[in-house]
């Protein structure tokens, strides 16, 4: 039985000021053992973040790492850094790094390696664009990404990660994919990590669906087989992201 992973990213929102304010309204409503929830927040919010959920059962996640473990970088981040400053979680691959910042697979590859190096669980991000699904090309591209992203990844490595298919028509639209959409993909995915390793590690791992999650569907999308939880975008800048977590209630 996968535990749920409900995951805020808040992407490039909140100031730290702005950040303590939706801790101290989110935290008490949002703790629970009975779900993992993780709050992916920007760096600058990190150290704030993770001293607000001292004492709670809530994780802190990064938006992103670098491969390296350091030097000449400038502007990014290592993942020592952020296992230093208390996180647990990093997302990598979101379609809006894939897009604008021009993420490769081969840089998800070796993100998601350094990261299980450093003991980080990846957040690997997957998923088609309306034309890609309209050409009924999905299926394929979606293989594609994660068998790149998995790359030279053991069995027991991959097992730790939690996979998000986000279908980028669906991101910040409002326009979710239906449950039956959803979860066709998620059984898919869990297909080509069972085809890629074994039937094992396709049971463990954890796959979540993110794309105009809220409120209002994510109890039919999270009751699905192959839906083990949420990467939660706009929603999770509100109290709404509390009912999310507590969609079983
Ligand atoms: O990482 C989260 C996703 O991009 C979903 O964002 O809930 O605002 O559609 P959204």
């Amino acid at each position: 039985m996968r535990k749920k992973i409900i995951a805020g990213n808040w992407k490039m929102n909140m100031t730290i000021t702005e950040a303590k304010a939706l801790c101290d309204t989110l935290i008490p409503i949002s703790n629970t053992d009975e779900v993992d929830v993780v709050f992916c927040v920007p760096s600058i919010d990190i150290s704030t973040v993770v001293e607000k959920v001292k004492g709670t059962d809530i994780s802190v996640g990064a938006e992103n790492l670098y491969f390296e473990d350091k030097g000449a970088y400038t502007g990014e981040i290592s993942a020592d850094m952020l296992v230093d400053a208390g996180v647990k979680y990093v997302i990598m691959g979101h379609s809006e790094r894939r897009g604008y910042f021009h993420e490769t697979d081969a840089d998800i590859n070796k993100k998601a390696k350094k990261a299980l190096e450093k003991g980080l669980t990846p957040i690997i991000c997957c998923g088609e664009s309306l034309e890609q699904r309209e050409m009924g090309i999905y299926f394929e591209w979606i293989a594609m990404q994660i068998k790149a992203a998995f790359q030279g990844i053991s069995a027991a490595d991959a097992a730790k990660c939690v996979i998000a298919y986000e279908p980028i028509w669906a991101i910040g639209t409002g326009k979710t994919a239906t449950a039956e959409q959803a979860e066709e993909v998620c059984g898919y995915i869990r297909k080509v990590i069972e085809e890629v390793y074994n039937k094992e590690t396709a049971e463990k791992i954890r796959i979540q669906y993110g794309g105009s999650m809220n409120s209002g569907n994510c109890k039919e999308l999270l009751s699905k087989p192959n839906i083990d939880g949420g990467l939660i975008g706009g929603a999770s800048l509100k109290e709404e992201f509390a009912k999310i977590v507590h969609y079983n209630a």
